[in-house]
């Protein structure tokens, strides 16, 4: 087979700290199945403003050009919050990696591990049997990419940011939830303000042209709010959730929480083409950075989503799910999920102990 060439941009704060663990995985994975990656790694975020001045360098964009994927730890942090809005990690990079590349498509799977049952802060009855929802989460407009954008200063302070949404974008990410549907439970609930947002009504108009095409998919709509309180009263309602940009964002960190932890929560970021970028839900953590103590759980998942998603090798990917699962079901783990009468591992252990499962 060809060799699939990975751009591996780990960023700032635990970016760096996960990005290693997965790259370890990765290289077991490769010596398991007798392929080859091409890792070459680049700066992204906060460090590369302080080693080339900015956070999105010409040589890391064409390296991920020349790429088959981009393996994305995370991006920002306290240091570089006083610059220039444009001009920090998350808008300076994160942003325009995926308005360049089209990856219009985030999808970020919930799933919550048996073993982690424990780990949830909602209580044993409402995710007994576990838990598995997928939201996919339009990436590439709304309120993050509206135009205009900006701020005054006179007569007083004022800013503003514009939600604008075509007909077009919302059809094609609304096809991407009911195909990812249709492969599952065929349920799907889209969320939405239809109440309040114009965006919100031509939304829902357009989800419900789009599924006259999917006739074994049962609909929902639900408003953003109500949504983010039955996400914690009762999860297991849901299947497929589809969201806009910005509601899709704050949900999944919700969502993230069900499973035990932000840091197990990985992510696809995908358009038609095989080309993708990967990257863990949550953020760089400044609160834990440098302690070695990260969950790289949601990075090496997101590993697996590349090569699911990009180089179609579903049987590598599910094994990684798998050895993850067996690392929990051992009991082993990092200080996010930890409970009483578990075996606590740092992020290398934790690492070490996936791949000794692989
Ligand atoms: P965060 O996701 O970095 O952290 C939120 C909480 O979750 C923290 O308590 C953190 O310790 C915990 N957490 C996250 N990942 C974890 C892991 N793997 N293991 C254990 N605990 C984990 O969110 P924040 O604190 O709001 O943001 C910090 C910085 O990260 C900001 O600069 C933000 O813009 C940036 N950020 C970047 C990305 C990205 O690059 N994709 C995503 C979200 C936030
Ligand atoms: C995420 C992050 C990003 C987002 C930030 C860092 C720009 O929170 O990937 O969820 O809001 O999309
Ligand atoms: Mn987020």
């Amino acid at each position: 087979a060809a060799v699939k060439k990975i751009a591996v941009l780990p960023g700032d704060g635990i970016g760096p700290e996960v990005m290693d663990v997965a790259v370890k995985v990765l290289d077991k994975v490769a010596a398991k199945y007798g392929v080859s990656f091409e890792k070459e790694f680049a700066d992204v975020g906060g460090i590369a403003i302080d080693n080339h001045g900015t956070p999105l360098p010409e040589s890391t964009l064409s390296l991920c050009k020349a790429s088959d994927a981009i393996l994305f730890g995370s991006v920002g942090g306290p240091k570089w919050e006083s610059l220039p809005p444009e001009q920090q990690p998350e808008r300076g990079a994160l942003l325009p990696l995926r308005k360049i590349f089209g990856l219009y498509a985030n999808l970020r799977p919930a799933i919550i591990f048996p073993a982690l049952t424990g780990a949830s802060t909602l209580k044993e009855e409402c995710i007994s049997g576990g838990l598995d929802i997928l939201i996919v989460r339009e990436l590439t407009g709304g309120i993050y990419f509206g135009q205009p954008k900006g701020r005054e200063d006179k007569p007083e302070r004022k800013a503003f940011d514009t939600l604008v949404y075509s007909e077009s974008e919302i059809a094609r990410i609304a096809r991407v939830a009911f195909e990812a549907a249709m492969k599952r439970n065929k349920k799907l609930c889209s969320i939405d303000k239809a109440n309040v947002l114009t965006t919100s009504v031509l939304w829902r108009e357009v989800v419900l042209e789009v599924a006259k095409d999917y006739p074994q998919v049962e609909l929902s709509h639900m408003y953003v709010d109500n949504a983010a309180m039955q996400l914690v009263r009762n999860p297991k309602q849901f299947d497929v959730i589809l969201a806009d940009n910005m509601f899709g964002d704050i949900l999944s960190d919700e969502a993230a929480m069900l499973t035990g932890s932000l840091g197990m929560l990985p992510s696809a970021s995908i358009a038609e083409s095989a080309f993708g970028l990967y990257e863990p839900s949550g953020g760089s953590a400044p609160d834990i950075a440098g302690q070695g103590i990260a969950n790289p759980i949601a990075q090496i998942l997101s590993a697996a989503m590349m090569l699911k998603f990009s180089f179609g090798m579903i049987e590598a990917s599910d094994d990684i799910e798998a050895a993850v699962r067996k690392t929990l079901d051992q009991n082993f783990r990092t200080g996010d999920i930890f409970s009483e009468g578990m075996t606590r591992v740092n992020t290398v252990q934790m690492g070490e102990k996936i791949i000794a499962n692989l």
